[in-house]
């Protein structure tokens, strides 16, 4: 692939991705948060439902890599519900390099719920890893699934609050979260994203799939564009908060 800005020239993700140490930025109340998205030329952030027929294989490296870059993972319940995650490191070897890079061997995964209406029988849940749910629900996780840990807010997920417990009661560093749409605005207009990764293939989809924000923002949000990369036509930004 090709880096347009700064320096252009020939790079690779990994090599892009390795100067980039996100755990080492924590705020005081918060960890450090990152957002990463694929989007159509026209915005949408679905095809039919989901964000895999969206982007390449680069892509897909591109999201695998960052996920080596920070301690801790989160998405809502319905990019839950869409795209059905399973557990996020299995090899011993990513384990090992994780550890190696002074991170824990395999990210905590949070997820936000209103209702707990989540798939359980997904391999997330019954695969081992160790998931934080985040949910306004006072129902409980069924029987069948463990290392599940409950956090529990009045009427909807408080994200501040939830972004201080991290901080505070896992020691989270470095947070990356993958969505969906609508958790994204409210973190958003929580002033709790540092930096925004997208993906912009070259395709139209039309229709009304959402896009990458779904919902009212307080005003406009300014973004500064620290990098941005290119392969087969497919736009990899990288933009931080001004
Ligand atoms: N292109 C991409 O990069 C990308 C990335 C992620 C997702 N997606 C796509 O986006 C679609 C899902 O969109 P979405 O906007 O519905 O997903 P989402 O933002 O992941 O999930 C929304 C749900 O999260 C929960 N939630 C969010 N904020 C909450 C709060 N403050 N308190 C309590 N619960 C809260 C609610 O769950 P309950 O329903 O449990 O109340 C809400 O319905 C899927 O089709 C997925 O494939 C695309």
């Amino acid at each position: 692939m090709r880096r347009l800005l700064p320096d252009p020239g020939d790079i690779t993700v990994s090599e892009q991705l390795e100067a980039y140490r996100p755990w080492e930025e924590p705020r005081e109340d918060r960890p450090l948060v990152a957002m990463n998205f694929v989007a159509t030329v026209d915005g949408r952030a679905t095809i039919e439902g989901r964000s895999g027929p969206i982007g390449s294989d680069t892509d897909t490296e591109m999201l695998a890599r960052l996920r080596t870059r920070f301690d801790a993972l989160m998405i809502g319940a319905g990019t839950m519900r869409a795209e059905r995650y399973g557990r996020l490191v299995t090899k011993q070897e990513t384990r090992e390099r994780r550890e190696q890079t002074g991170l824990p061997p395999e990210p905590l995964m949070v997820l936000v719920s209103g209702r707990l209406d989540l798939p359980w029988e997904a391999p997330l849940f019954t695969e081992g890893g160790e998931v934080l749910i985040f949910t306004a629900s006072e129902t409980d996780p069924p029987e069948t699934v463990s290392s599940v840990e409950v956090v529990r807010h009045e009427g909807a997920v408080n994200l501040r609050e939830a972004m201080r417990h991290l901080r505070h009661e896992h020691g989270i560093r470095a947070l990356l979260s993958e969505g969906g749409p609508h958790l994204h605005d409210q973190m958003q207009a929580d002033g709790l994203v540092d930096d925004l990764f997208l993906t912009i293939a070259p395709k139209l989809s039309g229709g009304d799939a959402p896009r990458i924000v779904e919902g009212p923002l307080p005003g406009v949000i300014e973004l500064e564009l620290a990098w941005l990369l290119e392969e087969d036509g497919e736009l990899f930004a990288r933009y931080r908060r001004s």
